[in-house]
C-alpha cells in the first residue's frame, strides 16, 4: 500500500526528515486561520492533488490542541472521502490525557471523549510518553485503534549518560517514578522521587525525599514541563537544602507563557527536552524512534 507522510504546520522539517529516512514522500498540510480563528485546511499542493495515497501518516504534536483537533477532523474526513484506506496519526505529544476521571460533579472525562473522537478518525496512533495516570494503557483510551505508546526515557537516559557527570536524579512527584527509573537505569545514576500536591494550575507544593543533598548535582526528570511551577518549586527547595546545581530534562516541552523564565529564576541551570514539541530547549531527537515505529506500520 502506498504511504505518504502529511505534516501539519510547524512539523514539516521533522516529518520530512523522517519521511526521507523511510524513503517516503512528505507533503505539507497548509492551515489558514480566518480572523475569527476558523480554520481553512489545504491538504495537498497542486503537484500532489491527483496522487491520493492509500495510506496517509499525519504528523503533528497535539500541544495547544483545540484548533488542531478540528483541523485533524477536517483532514481525516476529506482523506476518507478521497478514498484513503488507512490513516495513521503520529502525535509525539498527545493532549487531553490528564482528565481521566470526574474530580468534581459534572466534570467531563476529556480523556474518554477525545479518545473516542480520535479513534473514530484514524486507524493507528503513535505517541510518546502519554500522561496516563489511573488508566494503565493507551489501548484503554483508544479501544478500537492500534495505539502505540513509545517512551523517550531511554534516549533521555543516554543524554544524561553522555554528560559524564555524577548526578542524582529526582522525579518531582510519584507519577514520575516510571520515567525516572528508566533514565536512572540507562544513565547508571541513583534516583529518588518527591511528593507533590497541586493546589491550582500555578501553585504546587513539593515534598522532597529525605536524602543528603549537600553539594549534589541534581537532574529533575519529568514527562511534561507546562507552567514550570513543578520543577521551579522542586529546584528552589533543593537549593535550600544545599545542592550545588540543578538541571532539568523532560520529554514534552509544553512551556506555557513564562515557564522558561520561571525555571531560570529558580536557578535551573540547563533545561533539556526531546523534540516531541518543537522548542528552543530541544536536545534529544525522537526522529529515529518514530521512524522505526512508522516503518513497522508500513
Ligand atoms: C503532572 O503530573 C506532570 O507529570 C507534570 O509534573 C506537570 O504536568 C508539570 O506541570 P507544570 O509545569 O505546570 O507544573
Amino acid at each position: 500500500m502506498q504511504a505518504d507522510i502529511y505534516t501539519f504546520p510547524g512539523y514539516h522539517k521533522q516529518g520530512s526528515d523522517i519521511a526521507q529516512q523511510l524513503g517516503l514522500s512528505a507533503s505539507e498540510i497548509k492551515v489558514h486561520h480566518f480572523p475569527d480563528k476558523e480554520s481553512l485546511v489545504t491538504l495537498t499542493d497542486k503537484n500532489l492533488a491527483d496522487k491520493k495515497p492509500n495510506h496517509v501518516i499525519l504528523f503533528l504534536s497535539l500541544d495547544y490542541p483545540n484548533n488542531k483537533l478540528i483541523e485533524l477532523y477536517l483532514s481525516c474526513k476529506t482523506l476518507r472521502k478521497q478514498g484513503t484506506q488507512r490513516i495513521s496519526l503520529v502525535a509525539p505529544y498527545l493532549s487531553y490525557m490528564r482528565q481521566d476521571k470526574s474530580f468534581n460533579p459534572g466534570e467531563v472525562i476529556s480523556q474518554q471523549v477525545i479518545g473516542q473522537y480520535l479513534s473514530d478518525l484514524v486507524d493507528d496512533i503513535i505517541t510518546v510518553d502519554p500522561h496516563l495516570h489511573r488508566v494503565q494503557s493507551l489501548e484503554e483510551v483508544f479501544p478500537e485503534t492500534n495505539a502505540i505508546a513509545l517512551s523517550a526515557t531511554t534516549l533521555l537516559g543516554e543524554f544524561v549518560k553522555s554528560l559524564n557527570k555524577t548526578v542524582h536524579l529526582i522525579g518531582p512527584d510519584e507519577e514520575s517514578l516510571q520515567w525516572v527509573k528508566n533514565v536512572a537505569h540507562i544513565s547508571h545514576s541513583p534516583y529518588s522521587v518527591a511528593k507533590k500536591e497541586r493546589l491550582s494550575d500555578t501553585h504546587v507544593e513539593v515534598q522532597l525525599p529525605d536524602i543528603d543533598y549537600k553539594d549534589q548535582h541534581i537532574i529533575l526528570i519529568d514527562d511534561v514541563i507546562s507552567s514550570g511551577h513543578t520543577l521551579a518549586q522542586a529546584a528552589t527547595q533543593l537549593y535550600g537544602e544545599g545542592v550545588k546545581q540543578v538541571d532539568a530534562i523532560a520529554t514534552h516541552a509544553l512551556f506555557s507563557s513564562n515557564a522558561l523564565e520561571l525555571l531560570n529564576s529558580a536557578k535551573i541551570k540547563n533545561v533539556w527536552t526531546s523534540n516531541s514539541i518543537t522548542h528552543a530547549t530541544n536536545q534529544v531527537s525522537l526522529d529515529k524512534l518514530l521512524a522505526r515505529q512508522i516503518k513497522a506500520l508500513l
